[in-house]
């Protein structure tokens, strides 16, 4: 028998190596979920570059089934994993090219998002302050393009590397090729699951545009005499903690829909029932409805359910106010759609991915 959580050392033979790689078996996926759903993995492993992953795969994928784990910010498990969690720890960051413009830069997928946002501000380089305190690794960015505040990381994107998990070998794609959209990529679509990004490569600014547009940005950048890189950081780090739960207090993974982009024609029609719904054009036929106020007028928000909950701050955050299961904040989510459904006749899409 063997010890639960006790890592096990099992010899994997494969064409590519023979090697030595430490594998859990019967692992608590807890911490590495910041909805802190208690479930558990058959087997785990954090495999350090592209020849570990080969090893790993090469050996175990006939067998049972795997899935990819960055740092757990936008998965809701609602059951065990029977099978291998890949939890990639490629590290590092590497200064491609360097000039009086811009400076390239390929960072390790295990890389933790916000590091390297705090890395780019101090070193002067500008493009992604606005997405800082976004939890997660940096491979894991261009899966859905993370945003916030007016930015999106698909404006700094050059090229995206991974491994593709049928042919075990290498292959990469250029920004244009990703398919990028509002929360969404070629990553989270057509390739989700068939590869694992092993790193991505950014072009940053040494002479950026600052913008700080989004909602009360500006005034909150002002407060400390900005703007410059450093102030937007902080400014936007303010706001995030005023609103959003910290993982490590509430489990939570950020907003849990998309938003809903809908038809003009159709969101005309809402306004003459509920004047003051917020509307931001996305097209000339398209708008985006911030679904944290449809959920609000459903009556949503700051309600308990069970061991779940609506924020109270920001009615798009579901929490896990200590030991919910995944099922629970399920069976939460689709109440909020059907009511916002019934209501305003709009189906929320998750945002998270749900295993
Ligand atoms: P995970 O949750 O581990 O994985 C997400 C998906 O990507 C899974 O399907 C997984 O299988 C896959 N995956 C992970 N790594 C790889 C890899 N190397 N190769 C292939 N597939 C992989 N998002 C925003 O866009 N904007 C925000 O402002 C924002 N705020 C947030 C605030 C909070 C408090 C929280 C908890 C989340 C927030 N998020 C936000 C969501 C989340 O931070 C992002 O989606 C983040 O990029 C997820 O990274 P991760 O490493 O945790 O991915
Ligand atoms: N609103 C409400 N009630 C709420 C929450 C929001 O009425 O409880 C309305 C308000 O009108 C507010 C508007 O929604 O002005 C927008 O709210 P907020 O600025 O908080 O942004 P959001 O649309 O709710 C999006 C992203 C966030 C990102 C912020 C900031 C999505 C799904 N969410 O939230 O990303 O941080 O903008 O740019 O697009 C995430 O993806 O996990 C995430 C947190």
């Amino acid at each position: 028998m063997k010890n639960k959580n006790k890592p096990i050392w099992l010899s994997l033979h494969s064409e590519y190596s023979i090697n030595m790689i430490p594998v859990k078996e019967n692992y608590s996926l807890k911490q590495h979920n910041t909805l802190g759903i208690e479930v558990k993995a058959r087997y785990f492993a954090s495999p350090r570059n592209i020849q570990e992953i080969r090893v790993l795969l090469d050996n175990n994928r006939k067998f049972f089934p795997f899935m990819i784990i960055g740092e757990g910010s936008n998965i809701l498990f609602t059951k065990d994993f029977n099978g291998l969690v890949l939890h990639p720890a490629i590290m590092g960051v590497k200064i491609i090219s360097n000039n009086s413009e811009s400076c390239v830069v390929e960072v390790g997928t295990g890389e933790n998002w916000d590091d390297f946002v705090k890395w780019a501000v101090e070193n002067n380089l500008g493009g992604i302050e606005n997405l800082s305190l976004i939890p997660g690794s940096t491979g894991s960015s261009p899966i859905q393009n993370i945003g916030a505040y007016g930015t999106e990381v698909k404006e700094v994107i050059e090229r995206v590397n991974f491994l593709d998990l049928e042919t075990l070998k290498p292959a990469s794609l250029s920004n244009s090729e990703c398919s990028f959209g509002y929360r969404t990529s070629i990553f989270k679509t057509r390739l989700k699951n068939r590869v694992i990004i092993t790193s991505v490569i950014f072009k940053l600014h040494h002479n950026p545009v600052f913008n700080t547009t989004y909602g009360n940005l500006q005034a909150e950048v002002e407060k400390t005499g900005g703007p410059d890189l450093k102030t937007i950081r902080n400014a936007v780090i303010s706001i995030r903690k005023s609103k959003l739960p910290d993982p490590k207090i509430f489990g939570n993974a950020g907003s849990f829909f998309k938003n809903p982009v809908i038809d003009v024609v159709k969101a005309n029609k809402l306004k003459e029932q509920y004047d003051s719904i917020p509307v931001y054009p996305v097209s000339e036929e398209r708008v985006k409805i911030p679904a944290g106020w449809l959920i609000e007028q459903c009556g949503w928000k700051g309600k308990k359910w069970g061991n779940a909950g609506v924020h109270d701050k920001q009615a798009l955050v579901l929490v896990n106010y200590g030991s919910a299961s995944g099922e629970e904040i399920l069976d939460l989510a689709m109440k909020i759609s059907d009511s916002v459904f019934s209501m305003f006749g709009i189906r929320l899409e998750p945002e998270v991915n749900i295993i």
